[in-house]
């Protein structure tokens, strides 16, 4: 069986996490073919002739088995992963607010042309909560997914929570540390973690959400007297996001911050990693937590999506029966 030959698009914290981990384990099958990079003048570990500065490049080269797409660009990631799935192409993405914004279409081209898209690391990072829901709880109704999914905003809470941090000290070091978007505000407004509740209530519920139509309030607000009165009560503050089937059947999404105590599990989730709640109807309520965010870990759930394309894996939307969204805030109850 010859290597699978991987076209790279993009080679930021999470190309470059992807990257090593495959360098590091020559054993996997898989060779990094081709990487495009939109900059010909940013410092890089590879040499220069390893790189093309044309996306497009990759999408014309039919010798490439799969294409991993980890850009930051939201329009430009479309219109590539929505190209290639046009082609019959297998693909992986860790785009979250592109999948939240365009995902019945991407389901809708795979069908059409019989491509495959994959996209684990584009929720929480290395914690496999999309096939959890898609293929292990598809039998399951569930009542809610809940929990904290972003690690730039629960790093900054944590160390506002220590002595001596305050707000824009600990924004720089999740910048540094390459757990924060570009635009920050996409973490601390909370707009990530709410795409990121978009794409897990298509797997968990078959609803296809709005992410315009879902609430997300972030952390801008949360001063340092918020956190010492909770501190003050044994509690934290958090950025909890919600998803859940409300009583008349439609599903409903919100994120906002929470004030949580010692007994839920997301109390104990700090730093960069997320934590999710899947509560289910026969299964009882489970709990995943690990690393949101940064190179490696979300590098290598883009290794896990390339492994699973080639095994044939295909994400179960139709396993569910597609479920109404609810109107914005509708019947929410903010309990984790
Ligand atoms: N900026 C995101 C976070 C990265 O902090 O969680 C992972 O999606």
């Amino acid at each position: 069986e010859h290597p699978l030959r991987l076209g790279l698009i993009g080679f930021g914290c999470v190309g470059q996490g992807f990257y090593d981990i495959i360098e590091q384990q020559p054993g996997l099958g898989l060779a990094v073919a081709r990487i495009a990079v939109k900059s010909p003048n940013k410092p890089r570990t590879l040499p220069p002739d390893r790189f093309t500065y044309h996306a497009d490049d990759l999408l014309h080269d039919p010798t490439l088995d799969v294409l991993v797409e980890v850009i930051d660009d939201a329009a430009e990631a479309f219109r590539l992963v929505s190209t290639a799935l046009r082609q019959g192409r297998r693909v992986v993405t860790a785009n979250k607010a592109m999948l939240a914004r365009h995902l019945p279409e991407l389901v809708q081209l795979e069908q059409e042309f019989g491509g495959t898209l994959l996209y684990e690391a584009a929720v929480c990072g290395s914690i496999p909560v999309v096939r959890t829901l898609d293929s292990y709880f598809s039998h399951e109704p569930l009542r809610a997914v809940r929990g904290i999914f972003n690690g730039s905003s629960n790093y900054v809470l944590t160390r506002m929570s220590e002595a001596g941090s305050d707000y824009a000290t600990a924004l720089a070091e999740a910048q540094v540390q390459g757990f924060a978007e570009t635009d920050p505000l996409l973490d601390m407004g909370a707009f990530d973690p709410r795409s990121k509740a978009v794409i897990l209530a298509a797997h968990a519920y078959g609803a296809f959400l709005n992410p315009d139509e879902v609430l997300n309030l972030g952390i801008e607000a949360v001063g340092a007297a918020d956190i010492a009165y909770a501190a003050a009560r044994g509690q934290k503050v958090k950025v909890v996001a919600s998803v859940e089937r409300l009583p008349n059947g439609r599903v409903a999404a919100l994120v906002t911050p929470q004030l949580l105590g010692p007994e839920s599990p997301l109390y104990a989730v700090e730093q960069e990693f997320n934590g999710i709640i899947i509560d289910a109807e026969y299964a009882g309520a489970q709990f995943l937590a690990g690393r949101g965010a940064g190179g490696h870990p979300t590098g290598s759930a883009v290794l896990a999506d390339v492994l699973a394309l080639r095994r044939g894996h295909r994400y179960g939307y139709a396993r569910r029966a597609a479920a109404p969204a609810a109107q914005l805030t509708e019947g929410l109850e903010l309990d984790a």
